[in-house]
């Protein structure tokens, strides 16, 4: 991962470079990553946009072809990226540090980090994916009182070097996704609910503009969040629950 890699200056949207990339046909090679100091319209999961400051922070997408997975275990992508945040975070910061179904990295209750993954499909199967990553290093102030950076959290007197962060970052993605390639989900998923955000904690969550309780039990084989209400167990999509702070 990383061995081909493409620097901009300046971009609208890793994701949709890399998506310009895959569309032109020329061969992309897996583990091409895209950076940019300065994105212009990063962009978020449901519709959200993701800003950042020019040369704080760290946006890229890489690009994987996980033709070993089918279109309903496209999850299994989000747990290998999002774990692979995680672990190279936890170099840093070794407390509070949780995963956020289905793949915010949150620290306490704030948010340092954010994936938005793409994929193309080929048959039944995942032909590409472009897994876009901002995360948040070196910014100390921002406009939204819920976000942090690794910096803001660990106190950090000096800025991390971004390249540097970057080629850690990478080989912490190269060994989870080598995990899932060689079928080893199993042990992934665990610890991925080992490390999640309010797992098996009361919360209040959101369903079409209704409140309720319940505690998070789970995931399903397709990545659904499982949560306990009053009413039983209930497997939510992703856009169809939110939690509510
Ligand atoms: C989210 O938290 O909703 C996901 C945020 C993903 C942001 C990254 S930054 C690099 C890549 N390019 C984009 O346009 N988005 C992702």
């Amino acid at each position: 991962t990383g061995k081909t890699l493409k620097y901009l200056s300046k971009c609208h949207s890793t994701n949709d470079i890399a998506a310009e990339m895959i569309q032109s046909g020329i061969n992309v090679f897996e583990g091409t990553v895209i950076i940019t100091d300065n994105q212009t319209a990063g962009r978020g999961q449901r519709g959200n946009v993701w800003e950042a400051i020019i040369g704080e922070n760290l946006t890229f997408s890489v690009i994987f072809k996980p033709t070993f997975l089918k279109a309903s275990e496209q999850f299994q992508l989000n747990v290998a990226v999002s774990l692979g945040v995680f672990d190279f975070l936890s170099e840093f910061i070794d407390e509070n540090l949780s995963v956020k179904w289905s793949n915010d990295i949150y620290c306490e209750d704030k948010k340092m980090g954010g994936i938005l993954i793409e994929n193309t499909l080929q048959g039944y199967h995942i032909g590409y994916s472009v897994v876009g990553i901002g995360l948040n290093i070196n910014q100390m102030e921002f406009g939204h009182p819920r976000a942090t950076s690794l910096r803001k959290v660990s106190q950090n007197p000096l800025k991390y070097d971004l390249a540097e962060m970057l080629s850690k970052l990478l080989e912490n993605l190269e060994k989870n996704y080598l995990r899932i390639k060689n079928g080893d989900y199993e042990s992934l998923k665990d610890r991925y609910l080992a490390n999640m955000y309010r797992f098996q904690e009361y919360h209040y969550f959101r369903r079409d503009g209704q409140q309720f309780t319940g505690q998070i039990i789970g995931i399903d084989e397709t990545g659904k969040l499982g949560i306990e209400t009053e009413g039983g167990v209930l497997y939510f999509d992703f856009k169809e629950v939110e939690f509510v702070i």
